[in-house]
Order: C-alpha cells, then sequence, then structure tokens
C-alpha cells in the first residue's frame, strides 16, 4: 500500500498505472464497517482502490466538533493495509489549502435544505473538496454511502453539472445489529446515550411503515417521527423530512419514491439517518 501524503506521490504512483481502473473511497479516516462497505465494493469493481483520509476543516462549522473529531491515523492505515487497500492519500491542510487557496464549489439550492440548512456552508466544504479529491486521484469510480443521503444527492449533481468523468456508487448503509447507524460520531456516546441513539432508526421504522400500511400524506409520517423522537428524554430533535429524493423539497402528497430523514441530538453529539423509500 502507498501511503501519499503529498500531491506528487499521488500523482506519481497514479500515473504508473493508468491503463488500471482506478475506484475512490473518500473519508474523513475513524474508519468502521461502513466505510469498509464502501472499500469492498470498490475493491470488486476497480483494479486499484485510493482511500482519502482527511478531517476536511472547509465542511466544519464554527458550532461543529472539527476539534474534537475523532482521529487514528495508524489505526486506520492497518485497517486499509489489511483490507488490500492499493493507495491512501493522508495530505495535511498546507496540503490541501495553501495559504493563498480562494477556490470554492458550491450548489445553489440543493444545499439549503436539510443538513444545509442546519449546517450552513457544510456542503460548500464537502464539494470543494470532493472536487480536489477528484482532480488529484483522477479516479473512474467513487464510492460514498447512503447514510449521508444528502451528501450523495449534492456530489452526484455536482458530478453531473461539472462534466466530472467519475462514476458515483452509492452504497446501502451498515448499521449496528440494534438498528443505529455506523458513525464515527457515535464513539462520542455514553453507554445511556448509546441506548437512546437507537430512536432515530426507530422512527424512521415506524414512518416506513405507516407509509407501506397505505398512508400517502407526508404530514402524518413527520409527526409520527416527532412524537417517537419526543419519547426519548436524551433525544433533541433537530428535524424530521419527508422529501422528493431528487429535489429534497418536503411532500405532501405521497406518490413516487421519498426520503425519509432527520436529525437527533443524543447529548452533545448531533446524529443523522435516513431511509430511502421506493414506492410500491
Ligand atoms: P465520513 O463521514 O468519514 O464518511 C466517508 C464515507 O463513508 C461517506 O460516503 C459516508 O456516507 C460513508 N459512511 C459513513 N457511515 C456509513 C455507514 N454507516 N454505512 C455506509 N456508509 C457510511 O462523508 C465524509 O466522511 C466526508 O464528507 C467526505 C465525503 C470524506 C468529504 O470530506
Amino acid at each position: 500500500m502507498f501511503v501519499c501524503r503529498t500531491i506528487s506521490e499521488v500523482r506519481q504512483q497514479r500515473l504508473a498505472e493508468t491503463g488500471a481502473s482506478w475506484g475512490l473511497v473518500p473519508t474523513m479516516g475513524f474508519l468502521h464497517d461502513g466505510h469498509l462497505s464502501l472499500i469492498r465494493a470498490a475493491k470488486a469493481e476497480n483494479d486499484r482502490v485510493a482511500v482519502s483520509i482527511y478531517v476536511n476543516p472547509t465542511q466544519f462549522g464554527p458550532q461543529d466538533d472539527f476539534d474534537s473529531y475523532p482521529r487514528d491515523l495508524e489505526r486506520d492505515l492497518a485497517i486499509l493495509r489489511e483490507a488490500g487497500v492499493d493507495l491512501t492519500f493522508t495530505p495535511t491542510d498546507s496540503v490541501m489549502y495553501p495559504a493563498a487557496f480562494e477556490t470554492a464549489v458550491s450548489l445553489q439550492y440543493l444545499t439549503n435544505r436539510l443538513e444545509g440548512a442546519a449546517r450552513p456552508k457544510h456542503f460548500q466544504g464537502v464539494t470543494t473538496v470532493v472536487t480536489k479529491l477528484f482532480n488529484i486521484i483522477q479516479p473512474h469510480r467513487a464510492y460514498f454511502g447512503q447514510k449521508d443521503a444528502q451528501q450523495t444527492i449534492v456530489l452526484d449533481r455536482m458530478i453531473k453539472d461539472l462534466n466530472f468523468d467519475v462514476e458515483m456508487i452509492v452504497c446501502p448503509t451498515v448499521r449496528e445489529a440494534d438498528g443505529l447507524a455506523l458513525s464515527s460520531r457515535n464513539k462520542y456516546l455514553s453507554p445511556a446515550e448509546r441506548e437512546a441513539a437507537t430512536v432515530l432508526y426507530r422512527a424512521l421504522q415506524a414512518a416506513e411503515a405507516a407509509y407501506q400500511e397505505g398512508e400517502r400524506r407526508g404530514q402524518p409520517l413527520r409527526s409520527l417521527m416527532r412524537e417517537i423522537i419526543a419519547a426519548e428524554p436524551m433525544a433533541k430533535l433537530e428535524y424530521v423530512s419527508v422529501a422528493n429524493p431528487e429535489t429534497l423539497f418536503e411532500l405532501e402528497e405521497l406518490a413516487g419514491n421519498i426520503l425519509l430523514s432527520l436529525a437527533v441530538r443524543v447529548g452533545k453529539t448531533r446524529l443523522i439517518d435516513n431511509i430511502p423509500v421506493i414506492a410500491q
């Protein structure tokens, strides 16, 4: 495995293998089985797999957890070696954002809703860093998790709008046995909070069941999710959403596919989850 810390090291390895197909898995590290599921998918479909580990400061707001975000590079590199990854890119801030840096990639509308409404500038940080990673690594395919549904929708739009020659692959959310979606941020949870955190998936599943049983109005599904979150004393709801999975606009009449999503604080930890529901 080539451990590259600079852009020229990546270019050197990448250029030595221009005939191979490359898959990229962008991450912020502190790897778990969710990340590994993306790596497995990338390995199955490409000759070479690159994984980037970079806690990107520009996608964290002033109130966010940039400083405390969990990091363990040595452990991550051991996991990636074991997983058979070919190249890792672990840049420093001065490699990614040298002093004179001033360009940003941003979308006009999709990033104003849901996570974008709650975290201004978050998606601009994501789209800018992913653009840089695409240009540096030049993958044929890039792998992202359904766990961050809006991130996949925003990046899919960006890839199309800017004509990136990259195929985007979205992999299913990996969960703990009790339904909690794997996340690097789960590490912040105390044992009692960890227990309470199951409320996110329980609320989503209840809304999905109500839809499958025939409820075709958005409002009752949002109310149901709100009630279930409210019944958990350690959880504080930020938003619930029943949205069109392409535009992310809230839906009242449910006809086609829908995206059920929510953001909840459990103690100080902000958790998100979603279920994409395919119309029957
Ligand atoms: P990070 O949170 O480390 O996630 C890296 C990738 O793993 C993302 O595509 C995310 O959706 C996916 N992932 C996380 N938890 C998952 C789970 N439980 N099941 C399946 N996939 C999961 O997302 C980011 O980093 C950053 O925004 C990044 C794209 C790297 C840009 O900085």
